[in-house]
């Protein structure tokens, strides 16, 4: 049987945000040397590749995501050393490294910054986007992400620097050779030491419109424009064509490197802008985050438009990645109203479909979302629009303060769940869920949803059709509303998958030679020649 692709396609991904994975030292924080006491823990349920979220030198302003010292490690989390045992460690287990590369901007207390901001003549002010504003007002009429103007008025040279998230992330400029030197220096450090990859933190921002134009007016609010854009289109300041070749650029770098690296890169546009930063000759990012299941419909027809799609817009060679959860948003169970069947049957459909799946740290234990209130609140993005009454939020399904989805992983039952040690005060608090589910319970528990993804894991990694199998959906419209159907298929061999998500019996005539049931949840029954009754939320995997 083929087996020719390469490993980054076939890969399956945790994320772990490191500061809420788990505290070795008891000062509330998780750190590096937590992840390493857990990385058998990693490897028991069977993730490939892990991605952590920033732990170099910060303020930690925005929790890592502005850095001051991008070849250090912030104390945090722990010492260079730390992070030299973390790679070594986990390669013994052959588990993979990706750590978080932030091109975009920096802190604004990194010391390139410090200087770039001193005076109009000092050699690094051209490190950053610096400019004279019109009048009293800002340089153009370019948005934040995360709301207001981008420019920000420095008193001390009368000049306005770009900020394209938080006022504190200054935007490096990319158009000066010698920043585009220092950041790829930056890669190769970590490269050296042995990183099997990147993922590039808002990479569709990182060039900007040469001139400076402004951002046409756009007519049409959406949820979003109203948080962020304010009746304009992001024509000048996102995904410039010089960004794209960025992407191949750095592929370059990563690819003289062996064993093989790679760059996964958060990209926020439509399908086919996104689809450009891969590159024409999938010479540019290896994959790129797909979003459609971050709002997913837990219903067959929501969930084949999504895998069509991305059959659509990412086919072959491409792989997508298939991600129901991140650290800026809210946690998928609390999405599907904490139904822990639907957690199990989206769970099997993201270890065998088409692409690489990528888990957020707890998602596999059904974690939930915590409401943390305003005293207490860590989001820099959340305290920002505390003023915004939660029900407007909710009828906009917008979700601003990311505090929520970032509670610290609840091991076991003991106090702070096992995160710190008792006596400790966890910096985020702990979900008062944390005696029903844990890490503990749920490996002790046969039917749970840790072990559904241990197996699903397990099977995905015996498998070659899952890991490089097409894929073919099923579209008798028949079934349409109610089951998910699906072949994988490489040579001859063929698997089908089939998940009911509606709460009534379903019936699928099989036509396929697949008869042997390798993986189910829930029941099902042949009942005349060739027709299968699944259950209610039921799944079923049959191999020839
Ligand atoms: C990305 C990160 C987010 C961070 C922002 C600014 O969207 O995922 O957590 O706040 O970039 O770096």
């Amino acid at each position: 049987m083929k087996n020719n692709k390469h490993w980054w396609q076939k890969t399956t991904i945790y994320q772990i945000y490191p500061r809420s994975f788990k505290d070795s030292n008891n000062d509330g924080i998780g750190d590096l040397q937590g992840i390493i006491s857990k990385l058998d823990y990693i490897k028991e349920i069977g993730f490939e590749t892990i991605w952590i979220s920033p732990f170099f030198t910060s303020p930690q302003q925005d929790w890592g995501y502005d850095v001051s010292d991008y070849c250090n490690i912030d104390p945090d989390f722990g010492e260079l050393n730390d992070v030299e045992e973390l790679i070594e460690q986990a390669h013994r287990r052959e588990i993979k490294v990706i750590f978080d590369l932030v091109l975009n901007h920096t802190s604004d207390q990194h010391p390139w910054f410090l200087e770039s901001r001193s005076s109009k003549e000092n050699p690094k002010r051209d490190w950053y986007i610096w400019r004279d504003g019109r009048g009293s007002r800002p340089p153009n009429n370019w948005r934040s992400i995360v709301g207001g103007s981008g420019w920000h008025h420095d008193r001390g040279t009368n000049q306005w620097y770009y900020a394209s998230f938080l006022p504190f992330q200054p935007d490096l400029n990319y158009r000066n050779p010698e920043v585009v030197h220092m950041m790829f220096d930056i890669a190769e450090y970590w490269l050296e030491k042995g990183v099997d990859g990147f993922r590039l933190d808002i990479f569709h921002t990182i060039f900007k419109d040469q001139q400076f134009r402004n951002n046409p007016v756009s007519f049409i609010l959406l949820p979003h424009d109203f948080m962020a854009g304010y009746f304009q289109k992001w024509v000048y300041n996102l995904n410039q064509p010089e960004t794209i070749q960025l992407a191949i650029d750095l592929r370059k770098l990563v690819d003289s490197y062996s064993p093989e690296r790679m760059l996964i890169g958060e990209i926020y546009a439509d399908d086919a802008t996104i689809r450009k930063y891969l590159g024409n000759e999938n010479d540019g990012l290896n994959l790129v985050f797909l979003w459609k299941l971050m709002d997913l419909q837990p219903d067959a027809r929501y969930l084949r438009n999504v895998v069509s799609n991305y059959e659509t817009h990412f086919s072959e060679p491409i792989t997508p990645v298939y991600m129901y959860g991140n650290h800026d948003r809210q946690r998928l169970v609390s999405r599907i109203n904490g139904d822990m069947r639907i957690a199990s049957l989206l769970a099997m459909l993201q270890f065998t479909v088409r692409g690489v799946p990528m888990t957020y740290y707890g998602e596999e234990i059904g974690m939930s979302e915590v409401t943390i209130p305003d005293s207490v609140s860590k989001d820099p993005v959340g305290r920002r629009f505390n003023w915004i009454p939660q029900f407007l939020l909710d009828w906009l399904n917008l979700y601003i303060n990311r505090d929520g989805c970032r509670t610290p992983m609840q091991w076991d039952d003991n106090e702070h769940a096992g995160f710190s040690a008792p006596g400790a005060t966890p910096w985020l608090p702990v979900n008062k869920n944390y005696k029903q589910v844990n890490v503990e319970d749920e490996q002790n528990d046969r039917g749970s949803l840790l072990n559904v993804y241990r197996d699903l894991l397990r099977i995905r990694r015996d498998n070659t059709v899952l890991q490089e199998g097409s894929i073919e959906l099923l579209n008798d419209s028949s079934i349409a509303d109610y089951l998910l159907a699906y072949t994988r298929m490489l040579d001859q061999e063929m698997i089908l998958v089939l998940i009911n998500f509606s709460d009534s019996y379903s019936t699928f005539t099989n036509n396929t030679k697949c008869k042997n049931a390798r993986f189910q949840i829930g029941g099902y029954q042949y009942s005349e020649e060739g027709k299968i009754l699944l259950q209610p939320l039921s799944g079923l995997m049959l191999t020839a």
